[in-house]
């Protein structure tokens, strides 16, 4: 399958979804006090920020007024609407339409931290190789991104017939393609995803 194949498999769900609305209800599991997101996502240098699959933009909603700059960026135009008239009036934030698999236009090392929440867990594993191969062009040296990805060993299963619509995933195919990217891993935890033990981790890396 070529990547944009594997992009558009996962990414045709979430045009228009339910998800969105509902979603409002659970960003506490990501912003509230004593989360491992929180304590992760504060060790991320917030000069010039991206959210990667922003989807309705309630992640940047919280951080919005703390970043230099802030980007966010999703594969569906409906999408960056929705952030745009949610978060146009900060003067700082910048909306982009994306292709899926990488972060152009952004300029090589021009970014200080990346953070993806509740969307990773979804791309099948070449998309995410892509992803971190380019996160290590854009990111400054010490710059940081923050991804939060699947941990279910599932090679060749159709993602959305899985627990949780997880792609596959491991820790070592993740270390793998940070290994081959050139980035490092500062942490990676497993982390429970909807009382299913060690469905997912959020892995803090770094560009050395
Ligand atoms: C489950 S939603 C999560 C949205 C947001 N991160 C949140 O937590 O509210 C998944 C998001 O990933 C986006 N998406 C799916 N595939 C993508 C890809 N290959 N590249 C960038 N964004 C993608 C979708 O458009 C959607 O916004």
């Amino acid at each position: 399958m070529t990547i944009e194949k594997s992009v558009k498999h996962v990414a045709s769900a979430w045009k228009e979804s339910p998800y969105y609305a509902d979603a409002e209800r659970w960003t506490h599991l990501f912003w509230g006090n004593g989360t491992i997101f929180l304590r992760l996502f504060k060790e991320l240098p917030l000069d010039n920020v991206i959210e990667l699959a922003a989807g309705h933009g309630r992640h940047s909603e919280q951080i919005a007024n703390q970043c230099g700059t802030l980007t966010l960026m999703d594969i569906h135009q409906e999408n960056i609407d929705a952030c745009r008239n949610r978060l146009g009036h900060f003067p700082e934030l910048h909306f982009i339409l994306n292709n899926g698999y990488n972060f152009e236009p952004i300029a090589a090392v021009s970014i200080s931290a990346i953070f993806c929440y509740d969307a990773m867990v979804h791309f099948a594993p070449d998309v995410v190789q892509s992803y971190i191969k380019d996160t290590h062009r854009i990111l400054r040296s010490g710059g940081m991104a923050l991804y939060h990805h699947s941990n279910l060993s599932a090679p060749g299963t159709n993602y959305a017939k899985n627990t949780h619509a997880r792609n596959h995933m491991t820790e070592e195919l993740f270390k793998s393609f940070c290994d081959e990217a050139g980035m490092e891993i500062v942490e990676s935890i497993p982390i429970s995803w909807g009382n299913v033990e060690n469905l997912d981790r959020i892995s803090l890396i770094q560009r050395p």
